[in-house]
């Protein structure tokens, strides 16, 4: 590899031709190839190898690694492809669509173990982020007791979901806000407290948009220490709403508008709670606006890491094995919605594909033919 990697970029519509803008900044990588199933989606590239099967860039010889931006379904496949065919991989998110393709996704890796295998979570350099998961994780928050997130920001129009024809179908995408804009979030969530043991979801398909897939979603968690949790989401309204809420033994944790309130308890609330002979007390608490500032080096963080890692062996920001979680997450959640009940986790796989397949079959949806749209892809991260 000779201090360099060559990278293939395969899936240039919307975020594969940001990926492809952004490689010069990238140091120690070469984009040598592209490519896309619509030769006409590559016309601007200049100086590369262009191909429209990932099949033929994948054994041409031209690239130690590949970056897969197609839709959803096909990070599976290629993935698996490229892994077999000694390529290191990075994945757009969601590495899959549902937790069985996930296992073959990673059962791929397990059999090619020296190679590396990251996926886009691109909000993990998010410093608003780091810092939570530093605050939580390193013990400051004390044990988890309740999480809320509400994250409606992720607002789309008709034409956003008329761009694409593969966009909020079942067989095309296999899943709305969930499996497209919620990974980032969803992954976000267990990587600060952890993946619940109990998911209890409502969804609304097609509540604001033509689509069949969810544009609302409303779950109640639960963890294994018996904390619980709320996740809301929805494409439909504006202006949304970030704001997550974490609340352990040590006080309250805030993050919305881009500020981080820490409102920390001088002593463990359960100790507080059980020895003070006041009936209304109030817990002594400090208020902490935790310093946390920019927007972290996102998409070009993550592939510039991703070099690194191959070249030198850094350790991975996002490894695309943790990126099953928020699939599973997902599914969960959808499960929940159409069966009426909670489900438990670790979901079952199995179970979930052949539900996701019987709404393939059985749908009657039929979407218009696609639309360009105008696309600001800097506002839809
Ligand atoms: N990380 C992020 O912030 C972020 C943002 C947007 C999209 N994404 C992800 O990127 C992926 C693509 O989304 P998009 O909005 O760019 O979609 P898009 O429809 O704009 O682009 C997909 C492109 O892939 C091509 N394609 C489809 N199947 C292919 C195949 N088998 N081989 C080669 N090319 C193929 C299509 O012709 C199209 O040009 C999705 O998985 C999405 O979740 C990630």
């Amino acid at each position: 590899m000779a201090g360099e990697v060559r990278l293939g970029i395969i899936g240039i519509g919307n975020m594969g031709s940001h990926h492809v803008r952004s490689m010069p900044q990238v140091r120690r990588c070469r984009l040598t190839a592209v490519c896309d199933l619509v030769p006409s989606k590559m016309d601007w590239i200049d100086g590369v190898e262009k191909f429209e099967n990932s099949r033929d860039l994948i054994r041409s010889g031209l690239v130690d690694a590949v970056l897969v931006a197609t839709p959803h379904y096909d990070h599976t496949t290629i993935g698996i492809d490229a892994l077999d065919n000694g390529l290191h991989l990075l994945t757009e998110k969601p590495i899959s669509v549902h937790k069985a393709d996930c296992e073959r996704l990673i059962a791929a890796h397990r059999r090619n173990p020296n190679l590396k295998f990251a996926a886009m979570f691109n909000q993990r350099t998010d410093p608003h982020y780091q810092r939570i998961r530093r605050i939580v994780r390193g013990g400051e928050l004390g044990e988890i007791q309740r999480t809320s997130w509400i994250i409606t920001d992720w607002f789309r129009s008709e034409a956003y979901y008329a761009s694409g024809g593969w966009r909020a179908t079942w067989a095309g995408e296999g899943g709305g806000v969930l499996l497209n804009q919620c990974p980032h979030n969803l992954d976000l969530f267990q990587w600060i407290c952890g993946v619940p043991t109990s998911v209890d979801a409502k969804c609304a398909f097609g509540k604001y948009h033509r689509i069949e897939v969810e544009d609302e979603v409303t779950a109640y968690l639960e963890y294994a220490n018996g904390a619980t949790g709320v996740f809301v989401t929805s494409t439909g309204e504006a202006p949304g709403t970030n704001r997550l809420e974490i609340v352990g033994d040590r006080g309250k944790l805030v993050y919305e508008s881009g500020r981080i309130l820490f409102e920390r308890t001088e002593v463990s609330v359960k100790e507080f709670r059980e020895t003070t002979p006041h009936a209304f007390p109030t817990v002594p608490t400090w208020r902490c606006e935790i310093p946390a500032n920019g927007y972290g080096g996102q998409h070009l963080e993550i592939v510039q890491n991703f070099v690194d890692a191959i070249l030198d062996g850094a350790e991975l920001i996002a490894p695309a094995e943790e990126g099953i979680h928020s699939v599973e997450m997902a599914n969960a959640m959808l499960l929940s919605s159409w069966t009426g009940r909670p489900v438990e986790m670790p979901l079952d796989g199995a179970l979930y594909e052949a539900e996701l397949k019987k709404r393939i079959e059985t749908s009657s949806f039929v979407k218009a033919p696609a639309k360009e749209a105008v696309v600001d892809m800097q506002s839809s991260f």
